[in-house]
């Protein structure tokens, strides 16, 4: 009976397919570069010229030997045979911030090394190459039992993911990690070569490579010029060292090839990076979950403290230097919430899974031993029984620890610790200079206000009908008088009284500590969080991991197995996992491993009436400008180089000097300062963002509004050319004109 539907029905779907106009749906899909095979035919057929063979390959130089893992976030590229990295400028920002002072501000003037003696070292600052991945899912799940309980199975897959690693890295060399996909249905191992003397090179200033700032975060038509420079150096024989003056700069096996020709709204683009997560295979509650659960609370958190915090910023010109950088995090992730949310209302993506999930259902009925069978009504319970959990924990990430004094008191512990004998492998100078350094660090970009305004404020959430309920407990229930003692008399609320405290410290002090009114209140919510509500998280959190790599192994099946007769019946646009109809198989999520993105240059309808062109220009910034606010002041230099259209080779074939663009090419966090390549293989941009009205992607890719956001690479060669006149980088690349 299922038979003989199914094959009706693939016929039905196979026609259905070749009226749609036989076109393939190309956007989404970030692919593993090991398996680019599958992709080949297709992508060539979009424009690539290369092969998968010259994209990645572990027998000759391809192009995954110029991408590099910038620092624990970001990606970058290398652009000449002597080791010259891009990435993005937000990429680069702590080391440029690390080198910045009142006398040197890079972060404000920019930097430009004139040569290479004045590169700066960044410590703590790695690039990883990765020299190959291979499929280990064999080593690592052949003989682990379907009915190992949970914590034996990790257990087990633990010890031979270290077995595997040991085997594979050389101290000091390389690093290895084995890597679950799939939700652990398989799993690779990656080989990286690291490099820890990475050296700044050359950043914008702020007013151009943070353009825009907050209020253009996320959004299109931009005119960020998001890159900084940096350099990889070598010891003997060009392998990584550590740090040393007598480093040379590192002969890359590939670097890439820059490409002033442009592109064309429809023209191909690979974007190859590490997308840091996605979760596109989820069931419909763990997206009502976020939808209506995680993104409304976080959203309205972070609504409230960016009051406070911009309010303040507003009023006192230091506040605004000290909380920059703090309101740009709290906003950056706040901002995207919000467009996700609106992107999985607007797609439906609820409704979709759900229909979705009767053709699952229907599935494992016609197979046998249903191995399926039951895993989404247990999923729904898993979430159920998270809910309760996860509004605790919400609770702490977002309002609890929002006053920062909270954290700060209660990181004291440590010290009380040793204090005490508790901890041994520290001595008492050791933990007290560390309280030291932590102190200064604290106060610097502190004011005592602001945070107890934070404080005040978080207390109370937001519902969405406006109304108001009391989320954090005190221990004293008179808030006023709390809040005096906790900024009037702590002393982890003002840095004289905490100063005078650590010098007058000795092994009896930490029951001062331990009286402290702000450090009881840490302790205890520290405490209830790490004892409570966290464990039961990271219970529920199993179980739904679990359940979750049972419904994915599900849908993995059912899109091998063809049916996908079934899609038609409810009418379905093939997205998310009904996306690779016919092919072989699901792209997995992203994990912060390498991936190949594709798509095309194209503009888009955010909403009715309105179209986006793709690209940007120096126009742009000039429409924008306005000296009075920080995010839009344009630089002197900038406006005579406009004035005077002295562009150089950099402007487009019309004249215009191009900004930015935006694509198709699926993307999320991590694949900022990835490469945008064309068809050649030639850098054609650097990634930085994506737009506001498709941050759903993470969940749910819709190639109409999702829209990636890539810094034009002539901008970049522009400013660092004609802008700063840091010639001598650019005569190090390979430029195509
Ligand atoms: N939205 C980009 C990303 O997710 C850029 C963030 C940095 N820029 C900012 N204005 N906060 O990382
Ligand atoms: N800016 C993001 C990053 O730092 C990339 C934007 C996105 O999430 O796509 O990786």
């Amino acid at each position: 009976m299922f038979m003989k539907i199914f094959l009706q029905k693939t016929i039905l779907f196979s026609c259905a397919l070749i009226a749609m106009g036989g076109t393939v749906r190309a956007d989404e899909g970030m692919w593993v570069p090991l398996l680019l095979q599958r992709n080949q035919a297709q992508m060539q057929r979009l424009g690539l010229q290369l092969t998968a063979d010259d994209i990645y390959s572990i027998n000759h130089s391809s192009l995954k030997d110029a991408v590099v893992i910038f620092g624990g976030g970001c990606t970058g590229e290398v652009v000449s045979d002597q080791g010259l990295v891009l990435t993005n400028h937000h990429c680069g920002f702590s080391y440029i911030q690390y080198h910045s002072s009142v006398e040197h501000d890079y972060l404000t003037n920019g930097f430009w090394a004139a040569t290479m003696d004045e590169e700066l070292p960044c410590p703590g600052l790695a690039v990883r190459f990765l020299k190959e991945m291979r499929d280990v899912t064999h080593s690592m799940l052949d003989g682990i039992d379907a009915r190992y309980t949970e914590n034996q199975r990790r257990d087990s897959i633990q010890a031979r993911g270290k077995r595997l690693s040991e085997a594979f890295s050389q101290e000091g060399k390389t690093e290895v990690k084995v890597v679950p996909f799939y939700y652990g249905n398989q799993y690779y191992m990656f080989i990286y070569e690291v490099f820890t003397d990475v050296r700044l090179v050359g950043a914008p200033p702020s007013n151009i490579g943070k353009f825009g700032g907050d209020t253009d975060n996320w959004m299109w038509p931009r005119h960020t010029g998001d890159f900084s420079v940096f350099r990889i150096y070598a010891g003997k024989d060009n392998t990584p060292a550590p740090y040393s003056p007598d480093n040379k700069p590192y002969k890359p096996l590939r670097y890439l090839k820059i490409d002033l020709r442009g592109y064309e709204e429809g023209d191909f683009t690979f974007v190859f990076g590490y997308p840091g997560r996605t979760q596109e295979y989820l069931s419909s509650f763990g997206v009502r979950q976020i939808l209506e659960q995680e993104d409304p609370m976080r959203i309205a958190a972070r609504t409230a403290r960016l009051e406070v915090i911009k309010a303040a910023m507003e009023k006192d010109p230091a506040v605004r230097i000290q909380y920059a950088a703090k309101a740009a995090g709290i906003a950056n992730g706040w901002k995207k919430w919000i467009g996700e949310v609106k992107g999985i209302q607007r797609l439906n993506v609820i409704g979709s899974k759900q229909d979705y999930e009767k053709i699952f259902e229907d599935w494992t009925q016609s197979l046998n031993g249903e191995p399926y069978a039951g895993v989404l009504p247990a999923l729904k319970k898993a979430y159920e029984e998270m809910a309760v959990c996860q509004t605790e924990a919400i609770v702490f990430q977002e309002h609890i620890l929002a006053p920062e004094a909270v954290g700060f008191a209660y990181s004291f512990k440590k010290l009380c610790r040793v204090s005490k004998g508790e901890e041994t492998g520290m001595k008492l100078e050791e933990a007290l200079a560390e309280c030291e350094r932590k102190a200064e660090k604290f106060f610097k970009d502190y004011n005592a206000e602001v945070d107890r305004a934070i404080f005040e404020r978080m207390i109370f959430q937001t519902h969405a009908d406006g109304s108001f309920t009391q989320v954090i407990d005190f221990p004293d229930k008179n808030v006023g008088k709390a809040m005096e003692t906790f900024y009037g008399k702590s002393l982890f609320t003002d840095p004289d009284r905490l100063r005078s405290f650590l010098n007058r410290y000795n092994a009896a002090s930490y029951k001062e500590i331990e009286k402290d009114p702000l450090f009881k209140y840490a302790d205890e919510v520290y405490g209830r969080y790490l004892h409570a509500v966290r464990p039961l998280v990271l219970q529920c959190q199993k179980q739904i991991d679990s359940l979750q790599r049972l419904y994915m192994k599900g849908q993995m099946a059912l899109t091998e197995s063809g049916d996908f007769a079934t899609v038609m019946r409810v009418g379905l646009k093939p997205v998310g996992p009904l996306r690779n109809v016919g092919s072989e198989q699901l792209y997995p999520d992203a994990n912060f491993t390498l991936r190949v993105a594709y798509g095309k240059v194209a503009g888009f309808s955010p909403a009715d009436a309105v179209y986006y062109r793709p690209y940007t220009t120096i126009e742009g910034i000039m429409e924008k400008e306005d000296p009075g606010i920080y995010d839009y002041v344009v630089e002197d230099r900038l406006k005579e180089l406009y004035a005077n259209k002295d562009y150089g080779r950099y402007a487009n074939a019309l004249g215009e000097m191009p900004v930015a663009f935006v694509g198709t090419n699926h993307t999320t966090g991590g694949n900022s300062g990835s490469p945008v390549l064309n068809g050649e293989g030639n850098l054609i941009g650097i990634n930085f963002d994506r737009c506001w009205e498709g941050t759903m992607s993470d969940i749910r890719y819709d190639s109409e509004m999702c829209r990636n956001i890539m810094l034009d690479i002539r901008y970049c060669l522009f400013i660092i050319d004609k802008f700063a006149g840091a010639t001598r980088l650019v005569e190090e690349m390979d430029i195509i004109e």
